[in-house]
């Protein structure tokens, strides 16, 4: 349908926005009779960004205004990542591969890691970060969508709905922590100088690193502990997925691997985009001499062109009314709920068990006592 001007009557609103007008603007919009559709056939969606509230209460508070002024289908909540190529290769990477399914699951994986490694610190962020915290600036919403795509069942058909579905059915799955448990099970830290940065409230305890283990608790992934860790100024930009498989259950060979690092699957996300196979080959002569080798697939080996941006793709979903790679209401409640006692934990221990590391260096060294840190390769 196309209105006298000759323009489609289709109208796309993108908040980029401080997270307090994702209210204020909506509601604008209503007053002005701008939320509909004027004809038959036109549309209004709205693109929200991250982050969609700071808790569970007011996430589910801003779903509700929300959902007041748009229908859930015209409401899409935008995270990055999931615009990002490498991410959606995951799912294509599990689902039109059938020698994967086999081996992804509690029987043959050890472990999995997922890490988001910034060099940045939090430039001219302060008074937006402050409030957030590495928590909620990064793992709420980014990484765990990664583990939602790492650790999801495949859809019954590759529609929006149906992906979602399994997504919200893994956040349901991942065991709670029990208070006494967070500081066992999640490390924070913060960068040395953090509290000079400019916007930075003097004392803050905001966590500029996280790393966290858990368990998601059902049939697949029943004691695969699952690792997230993020933070800033740390050496390198890096994201990566690392499927840690189980050892062999015997050593035959010398110089043969024998810990959860013989054989990986490494996604690497971003920069150096593309997937790595580790496993184990004879060297060359005489003897059975074993050593570690890769695997590499790059992706600038079946493109020349650059990867498309990540904003790029989902704008133009969004356009074509696409959702699957923009999260549900019930998807991002669920991981709320999961991150909301941590939240909470922290709150109440101020600056009790939040350690300092110096710029430039790989976090706090307390992470040392959870990261799956598998028994060194003599021979990678
Ligand atoms: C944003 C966070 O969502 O993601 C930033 O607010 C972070 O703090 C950024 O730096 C990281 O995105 P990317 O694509 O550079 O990994």
């Amino acid at each position: 349908m196309v209105r006298d001007n000759q323009i489609p009557d289709r109208i796309l609103y993108y908040l980029a926005t401080p997270p307090v007008m994702y209210e204020l603007v909506p509601t604008a919009l209503k007053q002005n009779h701008m939320n509909r559709a004027t004809t038959a056939g036109g549309w209004r969606r709205i693109v929200v960004e991250k982050p969609f509230g700071t808790s569970l209460e007011t996430a589910q508070k801003l779903n509700c205004r929300l959902t007041a002024i748009f229908h859930e289908d015209e409401i899409y909540r935008i995270d990055h990542y999931l615009g990002k190529e490498t991410v959606q290769n995951i799912l294509v990477l599990r689902f039109s591969n059938g020698i994967f399914e086999p081996l992804w699951g509690r029987h043959y994986i050890d472990s999995v890691e997922i890490n988001v490694s910034e060099s940045i610190g939090i430039e001219e962020r302060g008074k937006y970060y402050d409030k957030s915290g590495a928590m909620r600036d990064m793992i709420q919403n980014h990484l765990m969508q990664l583990m939602g795509f790492v650790a999801m069942e495949s859809p019954a058909v590759f529609d929006p709905e149906p992906i979602r579905d399994e997504i919200v059915k893994v956040f349901r799955a991942v065991r709670p922590y029990a208070d006494e448990e967070i500081d066992k099970y999640v490390v924070r830290g913060q960068y040395e100088g953090y509290q000079e940065e400019k916007d930075v409230t003097p004392g803050s305890t905001t966590e500029t690193f996280v790393v966290m283990k858990f368990y998601i608790d059902n049939w697949r992934w029943s004691r695969v502990p699952f690792f997230l860790s993020t933070g800033k100024k740390l050496p390198e930009k890096n994201s990566e997925v690392i499927i840690h498989f189980k050892a062999t259950p015997h050593l035959l060979f010398a110089g043969q691997c024998s810990g959860g690092s013989c054989n990986k699957l490494v996604i690497r996300i971003q920069p150096d985009e593309g997937i790595s196979l580790k496993f184990g080959l004879k060297i060359p002569g005489a003897g059975f001499r074993v050593k570690q080798i890769s695997m590499d697939f790059r992706y600038d080996s079946i493109t020349k062109d650059s990867l498309p941006d990540a904003y790029e793709r989902l704008l133009l979903d969004a356009m074509l009314g696409d959702s699957t790679l923009y999260s549900r209401s019930d998807a991002l409640e669920a991981s709320w709920k999961f991150i909301d006692p941590v939240l909470a934990w922290w709150k109440k221990k101020g600056d009790k068990g939040l350690y300092y590391y110096p710029p430039g260096q790989d976090g706090p060294v307390e992470k040392i006592r959870l990261i799956a840190i598998p028994e060194a390769c003599p021979c990678e």
